[in-house]
């Protein structure tokens, strides 16, 4: 057993506080899994005008302080709650830039996520609590590493990649405005020529940096899937890690979930048809338990595989019988696309374009197949929750997908879902006329779904490792700051 250690994490994004994708789900998850350890975890996040203070109440940590930023001096408050009885979380109060509803998508992101990766820095002295790790996520976060490493701070640093899609990219002039260019020069000596976003940052300056899975961990380090980072994620390989997510299984338990229309585990899985005519009431379509329901909940974009998507809807719609519903948002066009094909076939097709947890929950709950065509895709979640719930998944062979759901053989004998290789809508079709080829075959269908439930996906192996990444880090830490003395 590693000894306890003092966790801060810091992200944009925290399940159930303020959730857009699966970054919130792990940063709400894994802290409770090392908390498990024994391990003093806490949170960090922006104070966002949404998060519901009646459903979590704060308090005011300590009185309010002036910080500087970028362009005036801003004043902070740091507010706490507790997630799970023993995870506090501080949330960084300002009213310039975090009085707003939404998360992402302001035109100061870049300014917002700055502002809150530095206040995050003045908590260990705030609260006379230093961490030995400091546990950032994605661009949002990568100026706290930075800080750390400016500082010569005693905690050591690791640094997660959930997307590299998302690096926080700038230009010249906010270089200038932001006050980088210095940082950013000190980073060309360590490193040829650093590209102009957050996340070089963070890998760069971090002790150990890790992703989301073995996979993806080895994907991004090639031009196809590095997003211009692969010359710098090369030049940290030997402290690069992949390390697979988990799920949380309190929240995702169909023996007990309270959003689901029945309770179902692999002795009573008769029920799990119950919630199969509820989905297909509440989204319009034909109840029927013997036509194949074909679920997906996912951002509605390119790396989600609409692209694909679009041109395969027609082949499957006309060569099977199988129905389809879609819960997420994403791009206009692909809201208005599923709409369309919605309108055509309101019997087999339901399209909501919204964020609707309860919904979430009844299409894992009710689905027979759960669609992911990926183009690329870090972990992943909604496979492993689908399996959780005896969904069997579609998925492409690529990152957290390919680690997690191995290919069913054509018997159904081996595997977990239906796989397919190349990212294009002929593939994709044949991977759904596999799948509803299958589906009349019931007590080989039983047999898959028996082992998909069984499958672990909890957060206890993965944690494990994190304590494994958390002790190199520290080393690599002491190492430098030797190096830095001589
Ligand atoms: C991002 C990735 C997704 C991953 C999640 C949590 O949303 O796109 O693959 O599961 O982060 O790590």
């Amino acid at each position: 057993m590693v000894q306890p250690l003092k966790i801060l994490f810091c992200a944009a994004e925290v399940s159930p506080l303020a959730k857009v994708g699966g970054l919130a789900d792990v940063v709400g998850s894994l802290p409770k899994a090392l908390a498990k350890l024994g391990h003093d975890v806490r949170i960090v996040m922006p104070h966002y005008s949404l998060i519901d203070e009646k459903a979590h109440p704060t308090v005011i940590v300590d009185k309010p302080f002036t910080m500087p930023s970028i362009r005036q001096p801003e004043r902070v408050t740091i507010q706490s709650t507790v997630l799970n009885g023993n995870l506090p979380v501080y949330l960084i109060k300002n009213n310039t830039y975090f009085a707003r509803p939404s998360v992402y998508g302001e035109a100061d992101d870049l300014e917002r996520f700055i502002f809150f990766s530095n206040a995050a820095l003045t908590l260990p002295q705030m609260l006379n609590w230093q961490p030995d790790i400091i546990h950032c996520h994605d661009w949002h976060t990568a100026i706290t590493i930075l800080g750390a490493h400016k500082l010569a701070s005693p905690s050591a640093t690791v640094f997660t990649v959930h997307n590299l899609a998302y690096q926080g990219a700038f230009d010249y002039p906010f270089l200038v405005f932001s006050g980088l260019r210095e940082d950013f020069q000190m980073g060309n000596q360590i490193f040829q020529r650093l590209p102009l976003n957050m996340m070089a940052l963070g890998i760069l300056y971090s002790d150990m940096v890790t992703t989301v899975s073995q996979t993806y961990a080895q994907e991004i380090l090639t031009p196809e899937f590095g997003v211009g980072l692969e010359p710098l994620l090369n030049y940290r390989k030997d402290q690069l890690q992949g390390i697979v997510n988990g799920i949380d299984y309190s929240e995702f338990d169909p023996a007990t979930d309270t959003l689901i229309a029945a309770n179902y585990d692999s002795t009573r899985l008769w029920r799990k048809a119950v919630n199969k005519i509820a989905l297909q009431k509440r989204a319009g379509l034909t109840q029927d338990e013997h036509i194949p329901l074909i679920g997906m909940v996912t951002r509605l974009d390119e790396q989600k595989g609409f692209d694909i998507l679009e041109k395969a809807l027609d082949s499957i719609l006309k060569d099977t019988n199988a129905q389809l519903v879609v819960l997420g948002k994403g791009r206009e066009i692909y809201h208005q696309l599923m709409q369309k094909v919605a309108s055509q076939y309101p019997d087999r097709v339901a399209v909501i374009i919204a964020f609707d947890n309860p919904l979430a929950h009844l299409i894992y709950a009710g689905a027979d197949l759960f669609l992911m065509p990926s183009r690329f895709e870090p972990c992943g979640l909604g496979q492993m929750i689908a399996m959780r719930y005896g969904t069997i998944p579609i998925v492409r062979r690529t990152g957290g997908l390919a680690e997690t759901v191995p290919d069913l053989s054509t018997d159904l004998e081996t595997g977990r879902g239906f796989v397919f290789e190349s990212y294009d809508s002929d593939a994709l079709v044949q991977a759904i006329k596999r799948a509803v080829a299958a589906f009349p075959r019931k007590e080989a269908w039983h047999q898959v779904i028996l082992r998909i439930m069984q499958a672990d996906f909890s957060w206890e192996a993965s944690a494990k490792k994190y304590e494994a990444v958390y002790e190199r880090a520290i080393n690599h830490h002491q190492n430098k700051a030797e190096v830095k003395a001589n």
